[in-house]
């Protein structure tokens, strides 16, 4: 199976941005953390990574996602799942699953924005406040529900 792990803007430089909110550790430790949840079945999982500060860059990934008929997506939108219409109505007509992913516990942070999602109703689920292993538990929740549904 294929999944996409797509980051939206300023999730570029994880690790070094804020790690006292969004952790110290990189995207690239999340191979080996896929590996250690799933064991032998993460060899059968293709993750593919891709990062954008640009809205309309990330509509255009997931519609190559949904061309390339990947079969599931992790998205963390950043800002743009408090704000963008545009990110909502794709997932909307691409209709590939996808679960919401956040490196922060966004419903105990200050600001009330970070509560709401314009998103979650197009997503299978969402999963936020473990740093990069959020990531690695949204493809461990979308292998179990694309394999044992
Ligand atoms: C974030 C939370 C968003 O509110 C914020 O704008 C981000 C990162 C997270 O992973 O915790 O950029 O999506």
């Amino acid at each position: 199976m294929e999944f996409v792990v797509i980051n939206g803007p300023n999730l570029g430089f994880l690790g070094q941005r804020q790690p006292e909110i969004y952790g110290a550790t990189g995207m690239d430790a999340l191979p080996g953390m896929v590996e250690r949840l799933l064991g032998d079945d993460a060899a059968r999982i293709r993750l593919t990574q891709f990062q954008s500060n640009s809205e309309g860059a990330l509509i255009d990934r997931l519609e190559e996602a949904w061309k390339v008929k990947s079969d599931g997506v992790v998205l963390n939108a950043g800002a743009y799942t408090h704000t963008s219409l545009a990110l909502a109505d794709c997932l909307a007509w691409i209709r590939i699953p996808c679960v919401e992913v956040h490196l922060s516990n966004v419903h105990a942070r200050q600001s009330t924005i970070r509560h709401k999602s314009l998103i979650a109703r197009h997503c299978i689920g969402a999963i936020a406040g473990f740093g990069i292993m959020s990531y690695a538990l949204a493809v461990q929740a979308l292998w179990q529900r694309l394999t044992q549904p």
